[in-house]
């Protein structure tokens, strides 16, 4: 058997920071390159191997994958829903140009698998607005989501067309301690435990009866390292799957929290993420991630929100 070499483009946000972790457990700190277009993160130092570059270079981009010896790429390099409707043009061309010089180079350097992640947010507000199906109507209104639907598609072509095995989840709101969220509508739901903690007090720029599709971000990292393991003949939905976790709103959350800090209070001032929120469903139906490749989510919101108070106090100490 070849032994893989993953290389994971957008390493220093979100979710990268964790999955270039865990990949580097599973598969050995050398085997799995992180990369990004900033500095590398702090959590990452010394973790394993580093380098800069910009997924928009594609000839530097194809030099490192063939220089490294890839085998795998996880791209998670975009601009995110928030931050995309301050600067559309960009949005897009990053969210698709990226993607599309992975899917090529992949193509040309025959990569084992990609992985790209897909959003809720490709959903609009004539999807249905509870229990969302993985096909139903599909019109979103953001230009993340419009680029998140048109790289769906691109996946599908690329493995129809060329065999390339790309593998693609469509990831609720990310709820995680260790590195900052990166300007997405969901961004609530992480802000409000720090200020929970640092100010007992949280101004929610989402109203109170919001309610998003949400996960905890181990859960997100082991569904996207679950799916990525299981046999391609599996994996039968190419453009991307639902996944689901819980559901809640920014008054439901608040009441957790103030389970654990009674002196919490919250008040609510909705800004333009509204609108990109109420364009949202409220809740998934992943039903086909979970008899495909066997997803099952471990955490709700009071399990959450115990483990992520106690991991922010541990990191304040
Ligand atoms: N976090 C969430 O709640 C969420 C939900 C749904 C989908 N997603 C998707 O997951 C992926 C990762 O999201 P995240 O929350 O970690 O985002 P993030 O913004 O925290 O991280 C993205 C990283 O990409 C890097 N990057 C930007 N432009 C680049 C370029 N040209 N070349 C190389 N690197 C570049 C950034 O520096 C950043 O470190 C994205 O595709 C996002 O759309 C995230």
């Amino acid at each position: 058997m070849t032994k893989d070499k993953i290389l994971v483009i957008g390493a220093c946000g979100q979710i990268g920071v964790e999955l270039t972790l865990a990949l580097r457990k599973i598969y050995g700190a050398s085997n799995v390159i992180a990369s990004d277009l900033r500095e590398e993160n702090p959590l990452l130092h010394g973790s394993g191997p580093y380098v800069s570059l910009d997924v928009m270079n594609k000839e530097m981009l194809h030099v490192q994958v063939i220089r490294q010896g890839v085998t795998q790429i996880y791209l998670l390099a975009a601009i995110l829903s928030a931050t995309g409707e301050k600067n559309p043009g960009l949005a897009w061309h990053l969210n698709m140009q990226g993607l599309l010089n992975v899917l090529d180079i992949a193509r040309e350097e025959k990569l084992h698998k990609v992985y790209w992640p897909s959003s809720i947010a490709v959903f609009g507000p004539t999807s249905p607005r509870k229990n969302c199906p993985q096909k139903t109507i599909i019109e979103p209104t953001t230009v993340y989501g419009i680029s998140k639907y048109a790289g769906e598609f691109w996946c599908n072509y690329y493995f129809n067309k060329f065999g390339v095995d790309v593998r693609s989840i469509r990831y609720p709101g990310l709820i995680s301690y260790k590195s900052a969220p990166g300007g997405g509508t969901t961004d609530y739901a992480v802000e409000i435990y720090h200020e929970a903690l640092e100010a007992k007090h949280y101004d929610c720029f989402l109203q109170k009866d919001t309610y998003l599709p949400m996960m905890y971000m181990p859960d997100a990292i082991r569904a996207t390292i679950e799916l990525m393991e299981a046999p391609a003949d599996r994996i039968k939905t190419r453009t991307s799957y639902n996944l689901s976790a819980m559901s809640f709103s920014p008054e439901e959350i608040a009441t957790e929290i103030k389970k654990h800090i009674p002196e919490f209070t919250i008040t609510y001032t909705p800004d333009y993420r509204q609108s990109i929120a109420n364009s949202w469903p409220q809740s998934i139906d992943d039903s086909v991630a979970r008899e495909e490749w066997g997803w099952k989510h471990e955490y709700d919101l009071a399990r959450m929100t115990e483990d992520m108070l106690e991991n922010l106090r541990n990191k304040a100490e």
